[in-house]
């Protein structure tokens, strides 16, 4: 398997994630009630599971090891990604805030630009950004990362936790009715994005 083949598959979990996300938002504005239990539990997943430990995991190896073979970090295809990690934390604090306030329309809002945010972030991660990094790679960059992120669950979450995420994200989608994970493409889609390579 290659090392990016592991961040494709947390892709999938995420955009299960952001599929319960969207029919919580439909939900509220046709009951005009916000689950806000439900709405909560997807912040959660999304605040560790995407954030923490998978944009973490970019961010602390695969970009630096992408650097490392010549693909710079202050301009181009890497630094637009850190750009939409930082869009898609300040929508995540926007829809926190609104949920403190009670505030389904506030939450909505804030979730439906995070989904798009990060929907098409994922798209130019598999189908661009991740061929690039690969089409470089030799095999002692690609054997630190596949050590790298086997480590990653335990030292940037914590033991056992990467399974209570996953759990929380099946229970969620289960519950709302939304198309587990693993039933999706595993194979990069076709992504017109203009990020172009160095
Ligand atoms: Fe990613």
């Amino acid at each position: 398997m290659r090392p990016t083949e592991r961040l494709s598959a947390d892709h999938r979990l995420i955009e299960q994630v952001l599929d319960c996300l969207d029919r919580l938002t439909h939900m509220s504005a046709t009951s005009g009630a916000l689950d806000s239990e439900r709405a909560h539990l997807a912040l959660r997943f999304l605040a560790e599971f995407a954030d923490r430990l998978h944009h973490g995991k970019e961010e602390t190896l695969l970009f630096p090891a992408m650097q490392r073979c010549g693909i710079p970090a202050n301009v181009g295809p890497i630094a637009v990604m850190l750009n939409e990690h930082d869009l898609g934390r300040s929508e995540m604090a926007r829809m926190r805030t609104a949920l403190l306030k009670n505030d389904a329309l506030g939450f909505s809002a804030a979730a439906g630009s995070f989904v798009e945010i990060l929907r098409d972030h994922i798209g130019k991660e598999d189908s661009v950004l991740f061929p690039m990094g690969e089409e470089r790679f030799g095999d002692g960059e690609r054997n630190a990362l596949k050590e790298g992120f086997a480590r990653a669950d335990r030292e940037l979450l914590g033991e056992g936790v990467r399974e209570t995420l996953v759990a929380l994200a099946d229970k969620l989608a289960a519950d709302l009715g939304v198309p587990h994970g693993a039933a999706r493409s595993q194979a990069p889609r076709s992504h017109s994005c203009g990020l172009r390579c160095p």
